[in-house]
């Protein structure tokens, strides 16, 4: 059973050469309860990551459940081969999806977990109608693209605003807050209202070891309390 909120590991810094070695340390701990895969298509962000043949390795060598990350301009074609190669659930960019209802719809009868990703500027009012499709919410604390950047401190502000305008929905949406997130701010993401912190390069850029750098956010969590919603 994973702490209360979700540490959701983003593997976009990590050396996919030992990345062997890091999951089982990764399932090791309560505090991490999904791996994040962030899919990256060189045109709706200016990088070019991985596919489904990477999810498909990496769900043989874990039991911890993979969320993709689809930061590409179309992402209908990529839900299926993702859903193949095992992840437990998919988002996608309310930006990047003219057909925004029907995308999420599809990641259901796909039998997988819908979220959708904002990007810093677009405002939380967008996902109002498609609320009843949605499980989670990704906001973006950083504009995509990179792992190691600065978190946007006015999001803060927009998680508080998503929080008030999911009160009330029939269904708990989980909301997920992804890009630059430290032990050191991560309290303060917690208390806008996150359940999920999405962290790439401060476990895996950063000089501690993996072990000792999932230990800090053991701490933080421990320290707001291991509440459950
Ligand atoms: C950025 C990605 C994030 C990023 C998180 O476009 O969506 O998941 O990799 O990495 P850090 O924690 O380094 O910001
Ligand atoms: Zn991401």
């Amino acid at each position: 059973m994973t702490l209360f909120p979700e540490l959701s590991v983003s593997i976009l810094d990590a050396d996919l050469l030992s990345l062997k070695d890091s999951l089982s340390v990764l399932e090791k701990t309560r505090v991490v309860g999904s791996i994040h895969l962030d899919v990256m298509d060189g045109h709706f962000v200016p990088n070019l990551t991985l596919g489904p043949k990477v999810a498909k390795d990496l769900k043989a060598h874990t039991s911890l459940p993979i969320s993709a990350h689809l930061m590409v301009s179309n992402p209908d074609p990529l839900l299926e081969p993702f859903a193949q190669a095992g992840v437990s659930a998919i988002s996608v960019h309310q930006e990047a999806c003219p057909h925004l209802h029907r995308t999420l719809s599809t990641i259901h009868a796909l039998g997988l977990k819908a979220g959708v990703a904002l990007n810093p500027a677009t405002p939380v009012c967008t996902l109002e109608e498609v609320l009843p499709v949605v499980d989670s919410v990704l906001i973006m604390s950083v504009n995509p693209g990179f792992g190691g950047q600065g978190f946007i401190p006015e999001m803060l502000e927009k998680i508080q605003k998503l929080k008030r305008l999911l009160k009330g929905t029939p269904r708990p949406i989980r909301v997920a807050v992804d890009g630059g997130i430290k032990a050191t701010n991560a309290p303060e993401v917690l208390k806008a209202g996150a359940d999920a912190l999405i962290v790439g390069s401060s476990l895996f850029a950063a000089n501690l070891p993996l072990a000792g750098a999932l230990e800090t956010f053991e701490e933080v969590f421990r320290r707001i309390g291991n509440h459950e919603p």
